[in-house]
């Protein structure tokens, strides 16, 4: 990639994006529609490589190393540490868990009785209140895809505790998605949006607690400041957005395809490239009925003008 650096960033992600496709191509070929269906939630909008896989100096996924973990360094008041190797690797990574355990992992954020930090309940970046609502089907599908993935061996520091976790914010995934909502346009937006938690990033946080009744979407959470590390300057500073109905705050008046436009390929509006940590390159490889969908449930936030 010697030339990479005359390549445009939004190119650039299509290129690991693709080099991730090719590697898993004949994976996924024996695998069948199970495994297909885990591809295309983990590689998309569960975007779970946005933390787990490390990054290169540019903020750009190495494909090589997918899900390996230690891309990012949390260092927040009540937890330090890095997103877990969750590849089957079965010293440093999840290969000696059973699908239960990582099933539990995810949707409960609970770790398994064995090993050394049994029962220690994972920190808050691990979105495990928005992952609750993964259906049982595609919780399958992920786990078919977590273990095909290549095993590799990284070894990571230990996380450290400051505080015990809370795991309160669980009721967006308390919505009652069930199979039937993945063939209604609106509910599969939603349920998409959910297991995605968009709206974790997008709802403002106070004192600590995601303000998901008073101000569902409104947006105005500032991101990667100085206490997590290891990422490229291009990062710093971002605060998401309004993504209520409000015409003058969010995207009330915004067409369907300017919508399409910034979650796929992060670019706003008026054409500003937006920045990280929302992870468009992993969106870009949303089928564009879900993308619809997701835009459908979007217009149904009630408008907050803030
Ligand atoms: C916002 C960042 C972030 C995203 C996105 C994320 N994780 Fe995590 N995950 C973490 C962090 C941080 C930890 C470690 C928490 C700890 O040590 O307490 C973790 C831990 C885990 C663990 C436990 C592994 C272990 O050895 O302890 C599993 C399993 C896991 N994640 C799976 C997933 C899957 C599957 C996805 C996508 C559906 C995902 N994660 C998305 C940040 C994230
Ligand atoms: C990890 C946090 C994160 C996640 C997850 C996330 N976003 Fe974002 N999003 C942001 C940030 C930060 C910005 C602002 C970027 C900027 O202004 O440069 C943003 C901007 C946007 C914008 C542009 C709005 C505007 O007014 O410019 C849209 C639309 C959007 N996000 C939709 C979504 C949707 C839909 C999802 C889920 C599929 C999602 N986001 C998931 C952090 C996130």
């Amino acid at each position: 990639m010697q030339h990479s650096r005359f390549l445009p960033r939004f190119l650039q992600r299509l290129l690991v994006a693709a080099a991730l496709a090719a590697g898993l191509a004949s994976a996924v070929a024996q695998g069948g529609p199970v495994l297909e269906r885990g591809r295309y939630l983990v590689t998309t909008i569960l975007a779970c490589g946005n933390c787990h896989t490390p990054k290169d100096g540019e903020g750009r996924a190495i494909a090589a190393k997918e899900l390996a973990g230690g891309g990012i360094a949390f260092d927040i008041p009540p937890f330090a540490g890095v997103a877990a190797n969750i590849t089957p690797d079965k010293e440093t990574g999840i290969g000696s868990w059973s699908d239960a355990e990582i099933k539990r992992a995810i949707t409960h954020g609970e770790r398994p009785a064995h090993g050394p930090l049994a029962g220690k309940p994972l920190a808050l970046p691990m979105a495990a209140n928005f992952f609750k609502a993964i259906l049982p089907g595609d919780l399958d599908a992920i786990v078919a895809y977590l273990r095909s993935v290549p095993a590799v061996r990284n070894p990571l520091p230990a996380p450290v505790y400051r505080a015990p976790v809370h795991r309160e914010a669980f009721a967006l995934a308390d919505q009652g998605f069930g199979e039937r909502d993945l063939q209604d346009k609106v509910r599969r937006g939603a349920y998409l949006a959910t297991i995605g938690h968009c709206l974790e990033c997008h709802t403002p946080v106070d004192k600590g607690v995601l303000q998901l009744d008073a101000a569902l979407g409104a947006g105005g959470r500032p991101f990667m400041p100085s206490f997590v590390k290891g990422l490229p300057e291009s990062w710093k500073g971002a605060v998401s957005r309004n993504l209520t109905s409000d015409r003058e705050r969010g995207l009330g008046a915004w067409s369907d395809a300017e919508i399409r436009r910034a979650i796929v390929q992060g670019v706003g509006r008026d054409g500003r490239r937006m920045q990280e940590p929302m992870p468009y390159a992993w969106y870009a490889g949303l089928r564009d009925d879900d993308l619809d969908a997701i835009v459908a449930y979007l217009r149904t936030l009630p408008p907050l003008p803030r």
